[in-house]
């Protein structure tokens, strides 16, 4: 099974970007991480990230024409964005929403998604490691 995981805005500066809250894996250990995993578990996995909304919202529709999986974390545009809630929610196959950081431990903008009652689930706090915690139950669950 093909599996896509699309990172939004910021997560390019993974490692640099605020460790302490991201920890210090970068996004191509993260690539890497996500590739290996999903060949332990039989999936086909292809990772992406953007800063531009416009893109995201293009791969979403890929994705929604192809029937496939996405683990998403859209970064800010988790909390506002309703081009990327719209195009999300134009899947048919599992979305599984994805933030490293525990976001609701974190400022009262973060405790909202406009994602959330669209995906299948939500994992966060689980800081890298949910990616792997996505893509195994995606391969328990397949269609
Ligand atoms: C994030 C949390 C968001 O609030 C933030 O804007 C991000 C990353 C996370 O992975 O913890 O860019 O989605």
């Amino acid at each position: 099974m093909n599996v896509l995981v699309l990172n939004g805005p910021n997560l390019g500066r993974l490692g640099t970007r605020e460790p302490s809250v991201y920890g210090s894996t970068t996004h191509d250990d993260l690539v890497r991480l996500c590739v290996e995993t999903g060949k332990e578990l039989g999936l086909d996995v292809e990772v992406r990230q953007t800063d531009h909304e416009g893109e995201m919202v293009g791969w979403l529709h890929e994705a929604a024409d192809a029937g496939v999986p996405v683990v998403l974390n859209a970064g800010a545009w988790t909390h506002y964005s309703i081009a990327v809630r719209d195009a999300a929610a134009q899947l048919s196959a599992p979305l599984i929403e994805l933030h490293i950081s525990n976001v609701h431990r974190r400022e009262e903008f973060r405790h909202h998604s406009v994602l959330s009652d669209i995906a299948t689930g939500v994992l966060a706090g689980f800081g890298v490691d949910g990616y792997r915690l996505a893509l195994r139950w995606l391969a328990g669950n397949q269609g």
